[in-house]
């Protein structure tokens, strides 16, 4: 890799140089202020602590935000493995995002810079977005949406999606978000599962020059969807779009007569009620729809925002990740304005309309932390050190990485040019699963490229064997969390027995289907999932949409996808497909596919190679042995294959 332009290449398993964060930097650390409020100066001390006194932690924590009135249980099991946290107390998060600022210099800060893909700019302050969230969520009020139905969410990086999260959670209804990526099919079967009532979009959108017709998307999504009544349709583009007679409605009609001073008191929730259903790709079966709940997620949320990012009040804070996905409802929406920060939301991509898009963002709003992706450092470092060099990016102080593991060049390469030589490199190892960040550095300790160094306060994280002994040090296992925590999520909805798999599969502990390592010095490198989940330049894909999308077309049998190593996203997506009696494998055919699986699952899942085969390995009930189909297409050994299931 030496035409990336720099010396140090060592491999993910030799690495092992340590940065020691600076002294300064230490001394001001949130956490470091937490740890000696409890006596402790030294990680390890406290963080053995913490696993002592795990209630104790969350409970001050969670102190730290509103309760309309105080929970009466820190943590309880139910029937195992369901379980509930801070059970008893009511609360709102959209209460704590926003009301919670009134009276306090928050009120009057930027809560959004926002930033256009075509580079046009909004400001909003923290009243102002609390405006915009009182008359959305009115307006929903007056459309019939109550406590407890589901809004799907389709909409673009712009205000109105911030809001439109608020907006649902302050009237105590359920959000379904769908990353804006995603084509109608999948649209429509989110939509169809979560029974959504109300769909909020757009009339369209840009994304990296690209005009993206969301509005029709939805109509034929909505098309097969039995349960929707409204489709409300935010102006982005100020386009007019085809608008069907009582069912679609523009948002500036909906609010139209709605007074700015207007306040939907926020709905007084159980600490465990639903606030979003999130779907995310397993390995089998459909996606599934991940339940977060008001209060734990809040405060979870809060917590690993405040100490991961170690938010200070002048803080330009900028997660480039879309709030399609779990970044961005974690770090981007709640963790952020609960905090009180100053925020980037951007629209667009990281090279429109030239691979400096990033760093002029970053010079524009003088941004001090930038969470983004290993694949979008990937993708900048091939342009060169010159794209960086051209911006004054001296206003950043600490820089995040998160979805896929970050190789050491990369890791690098990011230090060197984007942070001075000398800023640390928040890697931060987590899941929509589990809500909230649960393994990063904060910024008291010395990092390790490719590292996401170790477990956040309360968190046993362990690498084990299938039979659940801890594997010790160096030797590559799955990566088990011992405890539930705050953010989990409560349950797969509508399908509980798909959640219990998390805490069955290895009895008593939570599966995070990822393998991993543990070094002496306790430090946790994640190589990448063990299961059918593939990951492209971060975006969590399933083998069986893909699939799935291909079956569809009348001129596939059967098909199989697999994800192979790429040097650029991480992971790219090859498929396998038997064509029927009657179809001829051919270049057209090829393109036909790729294209359906663009119109039905999305663009990020158009695999990137597709090989026609008479035949796919398979188990003697039928399943395809998609791991043996990787491990020969990777020239790895088989392995055992009687047991395997698939
Ligand atoms: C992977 C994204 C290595 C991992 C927040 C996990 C990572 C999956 C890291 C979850 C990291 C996430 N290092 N791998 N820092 N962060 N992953 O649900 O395989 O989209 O299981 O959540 O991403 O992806 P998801």
């Amino acid at each position: 890799m030496s035409n990336l332009g720099f010396e140090d290449t060592d491999t993910i398993l030799t690495e092992d140089r340590l940065f020691a964060p600076s002294h300064d930097v230490v001394e001001n650390a949130n956490i470091l202020a937490y740890m000696k409020s409890k006596g402790f100066t030294d990680y390890d001390a406290f963080h053995q602590w913490s696993l002592e006194n795990r209630f104790e932690f969350w409970e001050d924590m969670a102190k730290e935000l509103h309760w309309f009135e105080p929970w009466q249980t820190t943590f309880q099991w139910t029937t195992k493995p369901f379980f509930q946290w801070f059970a008893g107390g009511k609360f709102n998060i959209t209460y704590n995002c926003l009301d919670r600022h009134k009276d306090t210099p928050t009120w009057k800060k930027v809560a959004f810079y926002w930033e256009g893909d075509d580079g046009s700019s909004r400001t909003l302050t923290y009243e102002e977005l609390y405006v915009m969230t009182n008359r959305m969520a009115k307006g929903l009020q007056n459309l019939g949406v109550k406590k407890g139905d589901r809004v799907a969410i389709y909409l673009p990086a712009i205000p109105e999606q911030v809001a439109a999260l608020l907006a649902v959670a302050r009237i105590g209804a359920v959000h379904s978000v769908v990353f804006g990526g995603f084509a109608a099919s999948a649209l429509r079967d989110r939509i169809i599962d979560a029974e959504a009532k109300v769909v909020i979009t757009a009339d369209g959108n840009y994304r990296g020059g690209k005009h993206i017709q969301l509005k029709k998307i939805t109509d034929e999504a909505v098309a097969e969807t039995p349960t929707i009544e409204k489709v409300i349709v935010v102006h982005r583009l100020g386009s007019d779009v085809p608008m069907q007679a009582g069912r679609d409605v523009y948002l500036h009609d909906l609010i139209a007569d709605i007074p700015e001073d207007t306040v939907v008191p926020c709905e007084p929730m159980d600490s465990e009620d639903l606030l979003y259903i999130l779907y995310t790709s397993g390995s089998t079966g459909k996606p599934k729809g991940i339940v977060h709940v008001q209060g734990g997620y809040a405060v979870g949320t809060y917590t690993t925002t405040k100490f991961v990012f170690d938010i200070k009040d002048g803080d330009i804070y900028w997660c480039t990740a879309d709030i399609g996905w779990v970044t961005g409802h974690s770090y981007i929406v709640y963790g952020p304005l609960m905090n009180g920060v100053t925020s980037v939301l951007f629209e667009g991509t990281p090279t429109y309309p030239a691979p400096d898009r990033f760093w002029n963002i970053v010079e524009k709003y003088k941004v001090s932390i930038i969470y983004t992706s290993p694949t979008a450092i990937r993708g900048l470092m091939r342009f060169g050190e010159e794209w960086p060099a051209k911006h004054d990016l001296s206003s950043l102080r600490i820089l995040g990485s998160v979805g896929e593991p970050i190789n050491p060049e990369a890791w690098i390469w990011y230090r060197k040019n984007i942070g001075h030589s000398a800023l640390p490199i928040m890697d931060t190892w987590w899941q929509t699963e589990t809500g909230m960040i649960l393994i990063s550095p904060t910024v008291i300790l010395p990092l390790k490229p490719g590292s996401a160094t170790r477990p956040m306060p309360t968190i046993e994280a362990d690498i084990v064997d299938r039979d659940g002994n801890a594997v010790g040090q160096n030797k590559g296992g799955f990566l088990i969390i011992r405890h539930p925590w705050p953010a989990q999520m409560r349950t797969i909805y509508k399908d509980e027995d798909r959640y219990r798999t998390y805490w069955e599969t290895i009895p008593d502990v939570y599966f995070a289907g990822d393998a991993a390592t543990k070094d002496t010095d306790g430090y946790f490198r994640v190589q990448g999932r063990v299961d059918d989940v593939i990951k492209v330049s971060g975006h969590r894909l399933g083998s069986m949409e893909i699939e799935s999308s291909l079956v569809s077309h009348p001129a596939v049998a059967e098909a199989a996808a697999i994800g192979k190593p790429d040097p650029l996203k991480g992971e790219h997506v090859k498929v396998f497909v038997i064509v029927k009696h009657g179809y001829e494998p051919s270049a057209e055919l090829e393109k036909e596919l790729k294209l359906h699986v663009r119109t039905t699952v999305g663009a990020l899942a158009v695999p990137e190679e597709l090989e026609f085969t008479p035949s796919l390995p398979k188990t003697r009930s039928g399943k395809i042995m998609r791991r043996v189909i990787r491990a020969k297409e990777l020239g790895e050994p088989v392995g055992d294959i009687s047991t395997l299931d698939g």
